[in-house]
């Protein structure tokens, strides 16, 4: 069972929270326009984001999408260029999708009703209750981690982080206190948010200055900083990987990649990589197996980079390299980098088991840009580190 509000606490926590609201919320630009488009592009945005990060992104990503029309028919490599250090790209493909989906099923109008929302790819039930009531004022709940949070404290309630059955109750409180006050939606939901944000921290909670003290329970039970309860952390498995920004010296062109379409920076660009962290002279004699002479080798900056389950632990080379091509036609130099069978038609013996990155099929894709291009093409921040680094930034 979920606790619910009791009806006088009903009272005594919404006119505060309101009251406290109008005075003390931040003047953000997604809240200055309550479209439902604006509402959906900014809590996509906002999603495991900082206020702060996103607000530039939003600002130009709205500049140049004002509407669902406008992003349904960008090609999806401008779009992820736009969001290129944003992080969590699948965000804005999804963006993409559910503007595509508005368009072929909504003739480009978002829809007002939560049956029709929870139907559009990359909507779920927060952004759904968030355009809901933003931009329709309609008496849905939107509940992030933010306002678990706040709940958790408000009843002293032992939840866990990222628990979907005490989501699901801080919900239900919610929506009790909607439904009293449904005129009020938007102002209650994004007055939650935001006292989550600026008052009811995560570590050190400012209960001095919350509208809610007085009815607090956490604060009675100081409880408050334990709330809500760490999830169990699991293990992320760490990857050694070698980065090669590999510039071949005399057509001035990088090799590059795009990521497979789905999964793991699906779609987004990356240079050749190895498993494992090779020394320079690893990477000099693998370069020559492919017929690369190296001409110069520079380690980069050794990076990690943590994804929610995954750890990437990165040393890189910058490698100057000069062809040794099989072939006089200098369109080789453009190519992708020779693949096994190429050179064993030329008798020459490669080892494919540690280097999959130069035999394996999918490498096709493999492509040599100069850096003009190199810098158009949405990477990563993880991997754009290497390249500012290898190539500076132009
Ligand atoms: N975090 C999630 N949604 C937000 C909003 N609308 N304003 C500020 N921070 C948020």
């Amino acid at each position: 069972m979920c606790v619910q509000p009791q009806p006088i606490l009903q009272r005594e926590i919404l006119t505060p929270l309101t009251d406290w609201f109008h005075a003390a919320s931040r003047d953000l630009p997604w809240r200055r326009d309550r479209s439902p488009w604006h509402v959906w592009v900014s809590e996509i945005m906002l999603q495991q984001t900082q206020v702060n990060t996103v607000i530039p992104y939003y600002e130009t990503f709205m500049a140049r999408f004002p509407s669902c029309q406008d992003l349904a028919a960008a090609h999806l490599d401008d779009i992820l260029k736009l969001w290129e250090g944003l992080g969590y790209y699948s965000r804005a493909k999804n963006l993409w999708r559910g503007a595509n989906y508005v368009v072929n099923h909504h003739d480009g109008t978002v829809p007002d009703t939560y049956e029709e929302l929870i139907k559009i790819p990359g909507i779920g039930d927060y952004t759904a209750g968030a355009i809901l009531s933003f931009a329709f004022d309609a008496p849905f709940p939107a509940v992030d981690g933010n306002v678990v949070r706040v709940i958790a404290r408000l009843t002293n309630s032992p939840w866990t982080q990222g628990n979907a059955k005490d989501k699901q109750c801080a919900r239900s409180y919610v929506q009790n206190l909607l439904d009293h006050c449904p005129d009020q939606a938007s102002l209650i939901n994004e007055g939650l948010i935001e006292l989550g944000a600026l008052i009811c921290r995560p570590k050190v909670p400012e209960c001095g200055r919350c509208p809610l003290h007085q009815n607090c329970s956490a604060l009675i039970e100081g409880t408050a900083e334990e709330l809500p309860l760490p999830k169990k952390s699991k293990k992320r498995p760490v990857e050694d990987l070698t980065i090669l920004v590999v510039r071949d010296n005399l057509s001035g062109r990088y090799p590059v990649r795009r990521r497979a379409p789905d999964g793991l920076l699906g779609g987004l660009w990356e240079f050749p990589y190895l498993d494992g962290h090779r020394s320079g002279e690893e990477v000099a004699v693998l370069l020559e197996d492919y017929g690369y002479e190296t001409l110069d080798l520079r380690p980069l900056q050794p990076r990690r980079h943590i994804f929610s389950h995954l750890e990437w632990n990165m040393v890189g080379w910058a490698v100057s390299v000069k062809s040794m091509s099989l072939t006089d036609d200098p369109s080789s130099l453009i190519a992708p980098i020779i693949d096994g069978q190429e050179l064993a038609d030329h008798g020459i013996q490669y080892d494919d088991a540690d280097y999959s990155f130069l035999t394996d099929p999918k490498d096709m894709d493999l492509i040599w840009v100069d850096a003009k291009e190199l810098y158009e093409k949405a990477m990563a921040t993880a991997i754009a580190h290497f390249r500012d680094e290898a190539i500076g930034n132009i």
